[in-house]
């Protein structure tokens, strides 16, 4: 029996003698990114083996710069005579985006005022200054860098209409799931080597669009502040140490900048757009609240909001803003991957085959759930976790203290799939848990407000959009407020990266906004630990006591 190799979900036969996992993903028709053809310097075709990476030869020198199961593919061959091998590119699935967001106060009613203009028939000029002749239509593109996933949208900056979007899940995963494992890799190894694997995707993304990315004249970057700076190339080690700053704070607190927003030309972003569009990075609030949690502002209007509005969108770093156009308070709240399906046994991203929703049968006691995709279940996704902690807790099966109530270890929720809930999962969303609600009660407590003085609450960002707010409510994800106060609007970065590429104002408005965001450190605050461990139960979160509501600010 000879080795059969699947690729993407392509199978084929395979030996050493017809070539390197990449040759074969070319005959499979699975389109693996390289600006090298094949020679293993440009690094682009990296492939995660998720099974018989011992049926393949040795790493080369090309490779020193992968670990774990990640391989170049232009550089990895079959040595084995028999057996099987799964591996597939960086583009893993596909990810579920949600194509708009929804409830935001602004939608489609922004002053249109793009940075790219036409002259006449032909004269295309990027704030005021010619840079192409061309009758084509004129296009600019918003991008939205998360740690976990990349979405893209175009736009048309003659009349403001979305055109396409794309997204995928972010390639840089072979430099750590997280950002400071990012951040190691990128001032360890160095080269770029993120940087041009994400614009080799991008490109991708942006050539399967249906206009030439000639006609694309500004792409507008949004992202943590790690994944905005590693994408212009930045310095980003001084955002993994304390106090956390990203070399444009630092630069601008010395006097060596005016802004923390970026720019760069296409030919330093190695994107396919017209060699003098503009690549433009919204400013950043902070070394951990970046240039998405400054976007969002953007898109929920904060500048003219009267209301006491919150904004919390939940990730790996949870960001949390609370304000109005008076004051702005906000806060990052480190909670970790389990949310995102990391550091969970049975957790995973919310791709295709992850449970995303959860319910326990009250007369049988049996779990019943949804599948993304509709097929078998290969894990559980964050909004699933949620829901599944939620059903436990209100069947009596575990306590608010995460502690299964039968005394066992797991629980299995199918068995013929294997997949089990640990105790020791609950412990890492506890965890995660109990960092967000510590920056909610920091953040109020500064306020000196209840968290029913909230107006407005917006869960931001794909897994907000997706949670079931009694069961977020339930297991104290969120504060316990009515539910006609939570608006859950999906992923409001890119839409606040959509509106700065319309509108020069908002642009203008942001920088403005940015400065005057009061960054709430959690860890210096003197009651953060007791805000943690209280958030570490599953209870519903209620305002702080009254003797607690003394303003410290
Ligand atoms: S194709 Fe460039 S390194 Fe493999």
């Amino acid at each position: 029996m000879p080795v059969t190799l699947t690729i993407n979900g392509h199978s084929m036969h395979a030996s050493a003698r017809d070539g390197s996992l990449f040759d074969h993903a070319e005959r499979l028709g699975v389109r693996v990114p390289t600006s090298c053809r094949k020679n293993g310097k440009c690094k682009e075709c990296v492939v995660e083996v998720t099974r018989g990476g011992d049926l393949l030869a040795p790493r080369t020198d090309a490779e020193r710069h992968l670990s774990g199961t990640f391989r170049l593919s232009c550089q990895t061959r079959v040595v084995a005579d028999t057996g099987e091998v799964d591996c597939h590119t960086m583009r893993r699935g596909a990810m579920r985006i949600e194509r708009a967001a929804a409830g935001l106060p602004l939608r489609g009613d922004i002053t249109f005022d793009p940075c790219v203009t036409r002259d006449g028939a032909d004269r295309i000029l990027l704030d005021g200054v010619e840079i192409a002749c061309s009758t084509a239509p004129i296009h600019g593109v918003a991008i939205d860098i998360g740690t976990t996933t990349v979405v893209v949208r175009l736009l048309n900056l003659e009349t403001g209409a979305l055109i396409a979007d794309a997204s995928f899940e972010n390639p840089q995963r072979f430099g750590g799931s997280d950002v400071m494992s990012r951040i190691h890799y990128d001032t360890t190894v160095g080269q770029f080597l993120l940087q041009r694997t994400l614009a080799g995707y991008l490109t991708h993304a942006m050539e399967s669009l249906p206009v030439d990315p000639q006609t694309i004249y500004e792409a507008v970057v949004v992202g943590n502040s790690t994944m905005r700076d590693i994408f212009f190339r930045h310095d980003v080690y001084p955002i993994g140490q304390t106090p956390y700053r990203s070399i444009t704070e630092i630069e601008m607190a010395a006097g060596k900048r005016t802004t923390t927003s970026l720019t760069q030309t296409t030919a330093k972003s190695l994107l396919p757009i017209h060699p003098k569009a503009r690549v433009y990075g919204l400013p950043i609030i902070s070394g951990h609240l970046g240039a998405d949690a400054a976007a969002c502002m953007l898109a929920v209007d904060l500048a003219h909001e009267e209301r006491l509005v919150a904004i919390m969108d939940i990730g790996t770093n949870t960001e949390l803003i609370v304000g109005n156009r008076h004051r702005i308070l906000a806060a990052s709240c480190p909670a970790g991957p389990a949310f995102e399906g990391g550091s969970v046994s049975c957790g995973m991203p919310g791709l295709d085959g992850a449970i995303e929703d959860v319910a326990v049968d009250d007369s049988t006691g049996a779990f019943r759930f949804n599948v993304i995709g509709g097929g078998a279940p290969e894990g559980i996704c964050g909004s699933g976790l949620v829901d599944l902690m939620s059903e436990l807790l209100r069947t009596g099966r575990m306590n608010e203290f995460g502690r299964f109530e039968d005394g066992q270890q797991r629980i299995t929720i199918d068995s013929a799939r294997g997949i089990h809930f640990r105790e020791s999962d609950v412990n890492e969303l506890a965890q995660a848990k109990g960092a967000n609600v510590a920056g909610l009660h920091v953040v109020f407590h500064t306020l000196g407000l209840p968290f029913d003085a909230i107006d407005v609450f917006y869960l931001a960002g794909g897994f907000g959009r997706r949670l079931k707010i009694e069961a977020s409510k339930r297991i104290g994800l969120i504060p316990n407020l009515p539910n006609e106060k939570i608006v859950q609007v999906g992923n409001a970065a890119i839409e606040g990266a959509c509106m700065a590429l319309l509108s020069r104002a908002k642009r203008q408005e942001l920088e403005h906004l940015v400065k005057r965001v009061e960054h709430c450190r959690l860890e210096t605050h003197p009651q953060f630990f007791d805000f943690f461990v209280e958030g570490c139960q599953f209870k519903p979160v209620e305002a702080p006591h009254e003797e607690t509501l003394t303003r410290s600010d």
